[in-house]
């Protein structure tokens, strides 16, 4: 008589030979719904027992039981030895080189004219300047009147000038008109300040004038103050910049805010290549603009011209930063390409 445990066995042979013929992970896990899922065979094997001849429950019960813990013994070995081989693989398709050299993190950095005001106001600092920064949307009152400059006075058209839809306001042309501002507010007590800030000229764009641009004004007030500070100033402030056997030429020149007025020259280093092309043959480079200031300036920014004097100076950090790296673009500063950014 055929034994209700031979289905049993039979299941079991099935199973196992299912189970040898998976190949990879999401077999395994058909294979187990298959047999011990809500509907498995293996499920159904178990509750059959009802339907087994009383005399044979108990061995069926038995072997049930040792088929159910074969078949999930076997099908855990199956599934952790599949999980093995599938790491192993991805594992050797995906070689990692520990010895290779981690990858750099891109670190940010300061604007090349942002590190040269720094520069510079380290320099000023070491000097004994302190750093005052003022409007750049100005009133054509400071950035002209009470620079010397009346209303139709010629020397305005020195700076090309962009006007706002507020009549009498103008984007400042240069740091100057804090001079005025910086005086009214400390008058009639002594000066040493650096100006730094943005200025805007209304120019044809080239190789050599931008449209906006930094300046960084000084100004100097108190008593007994010469034209030899400002040299002695101006040489100290190149030496440290430049570099010590760095010379200093004088001219003399026209600003309606100074008298007398100067402008600087620095001699340029024998040994550079681009010598010839940066000075135009001369072997000099201006710097900046710079003198004494006028009495009326003086007088207008709240002080005694005949107790005090003072020097001005009015420098462009952006051009100096061309001469030191042999930048010959200055529209290379506003147009951003990481490239040139990338080399300071
Ligand atoms: N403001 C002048 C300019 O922009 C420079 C300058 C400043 C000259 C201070 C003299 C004194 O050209």
């Amino acid at each position: 008589m055929a034994e209700a445990t031979d289905d049993l066995k039979a299941l079991e042979t099935q199973a196992l030979a299912e189970l040898a013929g998976c190949s990879d992970e999401p077999a395994l896990r058909a294979w187990n719904t298959k047999y011990f899922g809500d509907k498995g065979l293996m499920k159904a094997a178990l509750s059959a027992i009802g339907k087994v001849p009383k005399e044979q429950r108990a061995s069926y019960g038995q072997e049930a039981n040792r088929v159910k813990v074969a078949l999930e013994s076997a099908y855990s070995a199956a599934l952790d030895k599949a999980k093995e081989e599938s790491l192993a693989t991805s594992l050797a398709s995906d070689k990692l080189d520990v010895t290779l050299p981690g990858r750099p993190a891109r670190r940010g950095r300061l604007h090349p004219a942002t590190q040269i005001l720094r520069d510079i106001y380290a320099i000023f600092a070491d000097l004994g300047f302190q750093v005052y920064r003022t409007n750049e949307v100005e009133t054509d009152e400071l950035n002209f009147e009470l620079l010397n400059m009346p209303e139709h006075h010629p020397a305005r058209d020195m700076w090309d000038t962009f006007f706002t839809t507020t009549p009498g306001t103008v984007l400042r042309t240069h740091t100057s008109p804090g001079q005025i501002r910086l005086m009214k507010e400390t008058a009639p007590h002594p000066i040493r300040a650096i100006l730094p800030g943005m200025c805007y000229r209304n120019e044809a764009i080239s190789t050599r004038s931008e449209i906006q641009f930094f300046q960084v004004e000084g100004l100097v007030v108190g008593e007994g103050v010469t034209m030899a500070d400002l040299k002695g100033t101006l040489t100290a402030f190149a030496r440290r910049m430049f570099g010590p056997d760095r010379q200093l030429r004088i001219r003399s020149s026209y600003f309606p805010f100074t008298e007398p007025s100067i402008e600087v020259d620095i001699d340029w280093p024998k040994d550079d290549p681009n010598r010839d092309r940066l000075t135009k043959g001369t072997g000099w480079l201006e710097i900046l603009g710079a003198g004494m200031v006028h009495p009326t300036v003086l007088r207008n920014g709240g002080y005694d011209p005949d107790k005090v004097t003072g020097f001005a100076f009015g420098m462009g950090p952006q051009r100096m930063l061309m001469l030191k790296h042999a930048i010959d673009d200055i529209r290379l500063f506003w147009q951003n390409d990481l490239r040139f950014l990338r080399q300071f």
